[in-house]
């Protein structure tokens, strides 16, 4: 029988609405072979969102994506919205839909593809088989700690303030995530915080110790976050899975990220205990080349693997999708992100094309 999925489609600004067509081009021909059948509902969400309704996040979106099985997120932000007061900016919109769906994990996977190899700035045998996994805390952090705020000291001077609190039941939950993370993969997990100088990190790394002792058979370390930034561009080979709060997580996924040579490649899907999940790619809206079809689409259809592989529990559809982007750049296929000599240049539609031809051969 058809397993029928409801899918809200999140596309938001700049280059989301291009790249999100292409995956949903992808999901339809993936669907028939094998027997899903999605049922797509669009969201508003960012500046595409504040310009129709006046706020980042609707209500109508938020129960939108409360009543499918999983949501599926291009980019938000842009200039035109950088200046608004902070309640009304597209970044609160993401993580209102963060802390509305409690999505407090967030897996970043940084895989080196061989194809891509010279597309890194770093050296080929720096990189060449670096398997990171960054799972971020997502929904606590200095993100949201309480107070936050621009205040008037008593002298009428202005004082911003945001508070990193972790409370021991989110340390927990997040822990438990990323040692089972590392279990499916190398079972060697970093916990990367900042516990030499923040009471927070102390209780961080307390914490993790204290879950550590459920999972014998995972080999645990602990790293300064100044250190894991340096660490990630010297030796990056010796990290498999890297757990961290959501500030830290927020700047060393990028890092990571770029070790494979283009942010434009990397999903990522963010969970919870329960309820939908949202994958979206870890780059942002790109409004520079917005509406040029000059946008890497890869990203966002390998989030669309992830959110069946982890939203979905279909592994095998996730699979042929993974193998069908390693095909199309096997071909040589490349956008302007990860060109490089002697491959074939394509914009955004054409390389959703040959990726279907790849997927429908
Ligand atoms: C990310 C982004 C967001 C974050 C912004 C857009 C709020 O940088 O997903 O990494 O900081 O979490
Ligand atoms: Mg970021």
């Amino acid at each position: 029988m058809t397993q029928q999925y409801g899918i809200t489609l999140l596309p938001g600004d700049g280059i989301g609405p291009e790249i999100l067509a292409v995956t949903v081009e992808v999901l339809n021909v993936i669907g028939k072979q094998f027997d899903l059948s999605f049922k797509f509902q669009e969201g508003l969400i960012g500046g595409a969102a504040i310009d129709e309704t006046g706020e980042p996040l609707p209500k109508e979106t938020l129960d939108l994506c409360r009543n499918s099985d999983a949501v599926l997120l291009a980019a938000i932000g842009g200039y035109k919205w950088d200046n608004l007061p902070r309640q009304q900016r597209p970044e609160t919109g993401l993580l209102g839909l963060r802390a509305g769906l409690n999505l407090f994990a967030n897996l970043r996977p940084a895989t080196i593809l061989p194809q891509l190899i010279d597309a890194s700035s770093l050296k080929k045998e720096v990189v060449e088989g670096v398997d990171i996994m960054v799972v971020r805390e997502l929904t606590g952090g200095v993100y949201f700690g309480q107070p936050k705020g621009i205040f008037t000291t008593e002298t009428g001077e202005k004082r911003g303030v945001n508070t990193m609190a972790y409370t021991e039941s989110e340390i927990d939950r997040i822990a438990h995530v990323a040692f089972e993370a590392s279990r499916k993969r190398k079972s060697k997990l970093c916990s990367v915080d900042k516990a030499n100088v923040l009471d927070v990190s102390q209780l961080w790394r307390d914490r993790v110790i204290a879950v550590s002792e459920k999972y014998p058979d995972i080999e645990l370390s602990h790293m300064y976050v100044d250190n894991a930034a340096m660490q990630l561009v010297r030796n990056p080979k010796q990290f498999d899975t890297i757990i961290t709060g959501n500030l830290f997580g927020d700047i060393l996924s990028d890092a990571a990220a770029m070790l494979t040579g283009s942010i434009g490649m990397l999903p990522s899907a963010s969970l919870g205990s329960s309820g939908p999940g949202v994958f979206e790619p870890v780059h942002g809206s790109a409004p520079d080349i917005a509406g040029q079809d000059k946008a890497n689409p890869l990203a966002q259809v390998l989030s669309a693997a992830m959110m069946l592989r982890y939203g979905l529990n279909e592994a095998a559809a996730a699979d042929k999708i993974e193998q069908g982007v390693l095909a199309v750049l096997d071909q040589g296929y490349r956008t302007g992100d990860i060109m490089s000599l002697n491959m074939k240049q394509v914009g955004c539609q054409e390389m959703g094309q040959v990726l279907l031809k790849v997927l429908e051969g």
